[in-house]
């Protein structure tokens, strides 16, 4: 997956407060992350996302589809600004909305997702926010954590390119759990993206080989 060197153009996808998008940007401005933020695009122009974005001088786009007629009409915005902004990879960094197939077919391999839990369990419909955490404590489990992946069409279940583990406490509630979880995602997620951008993973069927 090495692009020859050149330095890839992200882009973030968010709906809410976009503390896994200011990790990334923290990362990039300490020298770690070798990537550019092109442009975030956000369904919700209230994201606190929105505002990470203009405080770092990186574009900040409101595109819903709730603003066209159809999904098709959404769609075919959303894949022309991504090639405005000559975009080669996408970061989802807590988006709630479905994307189109069009586009998951064009940057097949080229969109990473981040999860706070261990996929394939606790993941797929429902499963966001506090309820994840939720799930996590209500099966007893005894340990949860982070999980960075490709996305394909399926939801939750694209190839895994990172995991992290973190200890499910005796005491912990969905909260003590979801900011431990959070923590190591600022932790990981640019891990990932630096192991992608920078060409050192490559795919074997399901199974995402190499060193991130
Ligand atoms: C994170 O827990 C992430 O794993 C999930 O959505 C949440 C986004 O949080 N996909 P934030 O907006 O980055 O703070």
């Amino acid at each position: 997956m090495g692009n020859g060197g050149a330095v890839l153009r992200c882009a973030v996808f968010a709906s809410g407060g976009g503390s896994n998008f200011q990790a990334l940007i923290d990362r990039k401005n300490a020298g770690d992350l070798h990537v550019e933020f092109a442009l975030l695009i956000s369904n919700s122009s209230k994201a606190y996302a929105c505002e990470r974005a203009r405080q770092n001088g990186i574009p900040a786009v409101h595109l819903s589809e709730k603003q066209f007629e159809t999904f098709e009409a959404f769609s075919t915005r959303l894949m022309d600004l991504l090639d405005e902004y000559k975009v080669d990879l996408i970061i989802l960094a807590g988006y709630m909305k479905k994307l189109p197939c069009e586009l998951i077919s064009k940057y097949r391999m080229k969109i990473l997702n981040i999860h706070p839990a261990l996929l394939p369990a606790f993941g797929g419909k429902g499963m966001y926010g506090k309820n994840v955490h939720q799930a996590v404590l209500d099966y007893g489990a005894k340990v949860s954590g982070v999980t960075v992946h490709f996305v394909d069409e399926e939801y939750d279940q694209g190839p895994v390119i990172l995991q992290r583990t973190v200890p499910v406490l005796d005491n912990d509630d969905a909260e003590t759990l979801a900011a431990r979880v959070l923590t190591l995602e600022h932790d990981s997620y640019w891990r990932a993206v630096e192991a992608v951008a920078g060409g050192n993973v490559h795919i074997e069927g399901r199974r995402v080989a190499g060193e991130v």
